[in-house]
């Protein structure tokens, strides 16, 4: 939701901007911008701004054509929060003076009130956007320090910010800071970056700080010192990267979201490596931070999930029910923050967030906590505010995710999730058989999703087939409840395709007046504990003259007798099903979208990592 990148060292700063934007481009894709100060002396220095609507590629001609130069600059590609996607609105905006530029991730909550108070100033705004009062603002308390003026801005700032700050009367130097939305500073040899993401500067060094809320760091290019807002120091380690930028790359596939799709083999056994134990049918899990008598303590289980990762945990919901026997409850994160939910120190709060950064699923996790839970996040992307700031947790190991549509997060989820669930239930009493057969299971599915991958051609067969549709419903019970949710939340973000989720047998309390033979209607229909009953609701559709495509098990003859269109997946046990049942509904999503000339890898309206309310 906004991506940010600025540069300050020896060499040129303009193609280190577009390629961090390049790599942060999934954050966000109204328009895109660059703020450079140019020439070699105090007495020439002079900041340029270029800024584009649309993708990056307008950014980029618009360099080519108009070039700038220097050796310190900031950038930036928006996700509209304030202000229509347009080429006035794009950051950097600049001050009164237009000596600061300043790029924003994040939503200034206060704006309003700081922009009247700011005109009563004299101050006049060419912007709609909360982006251009905060600049005004550092402005407005400049008095020679560039760090002075940010600090006395932000104190009295309401809201979230991840913030770049330059200026041509205070060379050489970037301001960073942030509250809510993430901020990260690289340093290099001689030179120093800040970013959003790691991914943005990740082929110019791999030694990064993590800044938290409410703190501030200076860069020049002979190094950085960190600050919290009243400008008292505060030291920070240096950490390592230590993924590799080819797995931010497509890798020769035409979409991240196709590359991630087949990632998932992979990434599952990445999110079970040395995490099972043979000998005793145990989980091993390291870092957790809860002690196996406190795990012995919880009463209640509570998830807190946005989006996909939501789906994840309702499929953790029904896991933990069956192998732990507790009571669990799925909250969307944004109802939980503002409701006045019962949590008490016998709650274990468990946060999914691919992100990490999902600015909900933080709040939510801070008011569990307030209340006295003890928050375990389920997270992928490593240093993250929800990984730093739970009280323990486990990584999915999943690998940076590009494309905005959730795929190998989702199935890396909700191994993370079966493996967890391991744990817990053998300190709950679970016996030995099941627990066995959980780690047979977890083990075997990447050589089933690959037989899964292998077959992608026939999904894309049956999505030349519906691919003209306009509405979809999916139907499964059980496990594959949350399963149908997430086929329909692939379908409609990417392809824009009306798709909805249903427990099967709710069809029958309004939905099904929806069937008619323009209606196609997926059926998640595998060999498990609800089997003979979603066949009867399979029955009613076909009855209905509704298109039937189901997700069958391997070897099930009789389903290919009522649907449409069979995709097969192989046998598993009912609670890993998801595993296997989820990939050809992301590939069938995938197709359709494609077939619809949609991209697939930045969706209309959508940003990868919603930082905002
Ligand atoms: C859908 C998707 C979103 C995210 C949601 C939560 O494909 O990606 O629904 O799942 O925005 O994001 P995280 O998991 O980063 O908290």
């Amino acid at each position: 939701m906004c991506g940010i990148v600025g540069y300050t060292g020896p060499r040129d700063c303009l193609p280190i901007l577009i390629g961090g934007l390049e790599r942060l481009e999934y954050r966000g894709y109204d328009s895109a911008g660059v703020a450079v100060v140019t020439g070699d002396s105090p007495d020439d220095y002079s900041l340029e701004i270029r800024k584009e609507e649309g993708k990056l590629q307008g950014l980029k001609d618009l360099v080519e054509a108009q070039p700038v130069s220097g050796t310190f600059g900031i950038a930036h590609t928006r996700w509209a929060t304030h202000g229509a996607p347009n080429q006035i609105n794009a950051h950097p905006h600049t001050d009164e003076t237009d000596h600061i530029a300043l790029v924003h991730n994040g939503i200034i909550e206060n704006c309003d009130a700081l922009r009247e108070m700011l005109k009563t100033k004299g101050h006049t705004f060419h912007t709609e956007t909360d982006t251009e009062v905060l600049c005004h603002l550092v402005g407005e308390y400049w008095d020679g320090s560039l760090e002075k003026a940010v600090a006395a801005a932000l104190r009295i700032v309401e809201g979230a910010y991840g913030i770049a700050v330059i200026s041509d009367l205070d060379p050489g130097k970037i301001v960073g800071a942030r509250k809510g939305s993430p901020l990260v500073v690289g340093v290099g040899d001689g030179e120093y970056f800040v970013a959003s993401d790691v991914a943005a500067i990740l082929s110019h060094t791999n030694q990064v700080i993590y800044l938290a809320d409410e703190e501030m760091v200076v860069v020049t290019r002979r190094g950085f010192r960190t600050q919290t807002l009243n400008e008292i120091p505060i030291a920070k380690d240096v950490e390592e990267i230590t993924w590799e930028l080819s797995q931010a790359e497509k890798g020769g596939y035409e979409h991240f979201m196709l590359k991630e799709i087949f990632e998932q083999p992979r990434c599952i056994q990445n999110a079970i490596r040395g995490r099972l134990e043979d000998d005793g049918w145990r989980a091993h899990i390291g870092g957790l931070n809860i002690s196996d008598e406190e795990l012995a303590r919880v009463e209640r289980v509570v998830f807190l999930a946005c989006g996909t990762s939501w789906h994840a945990a309702m499929i953790g919901e029904y896991m933990i029910e069956e192998y732990c026997r507790l009571p669990v409850e799925v909250e969307y994160a944004s109802e939980f923050r503002y409701r006045d939910p019962v949590i008490d120190g016998k709650t274990l709060v468990l946060v999914i967030s691919q992100s990490g950064e999902t600015a909900d699923t933080l709040a939510a996790m801070r008011e569990a906590q307030r209340r006295g839970a003890m928050a375990l996040g389920i997270c992928n992307v490593v240093g993250s505010t929800i990984a730093r700031e739970a009280d323990g947790g486990m990584y999915i190991h999943a690998g940076p995710e590009i494309g905005v549509a959730s795929t190998k997060a989702f199935t890396s989820q909700v191994a993370t999730l079966a493996v967890l669930t391991l744990h817990l239930a053998r300190i709950h009493g679970l016996s030995d058989e099941p627990a066995r057969s959980l780690i047979h299971g977890l083990r075997r599915i990447p050589d089933q999703m690959e037989a899964i991958l292998a077959d992608a051609s026939h999904c894309r067969v049956v999505a030349e087939k519906y691919a003209h549709h306009a509405n979809c419903l999916y139907l499964g019970r059980g496990y594959n409840f949350p399963v149908a949710l997430e086929g329909a939340l692939k379908l409609k973000e990417i392809s824009y395709v009306h798709a909805e989720g249903y427990p099967a047998a709710e069809m029958k309390h309004g939905p099904i007046a929806l069937i008619d033979e323009n209606m196609p209607v997926v059926f998640i229909c595998t060999k498990d504990r609800a089997y003979d009953k979603i066949k009867s609701n399979m029955a009613e559709v076909k009855a209905r003259s509704g298109r039937i495509i189901a997700v069958a098990t391997e070897g099930d003859t009789h389903v290919e007798g009522i649907a449409d269109d069979v995709f097969y997946i192989p046998q598993t046990i009912d609670a890993l099903v998801p595993l296997l049942s989820v990939l050809p509904l992301q590939l069938y999503s995938y197709y359709v979208a494609v077939l619809r000339g949609c991209n697939v890898d930045q969706p209309r309206n959508l940003a990868k990592s919603v930082t905002v309310e």
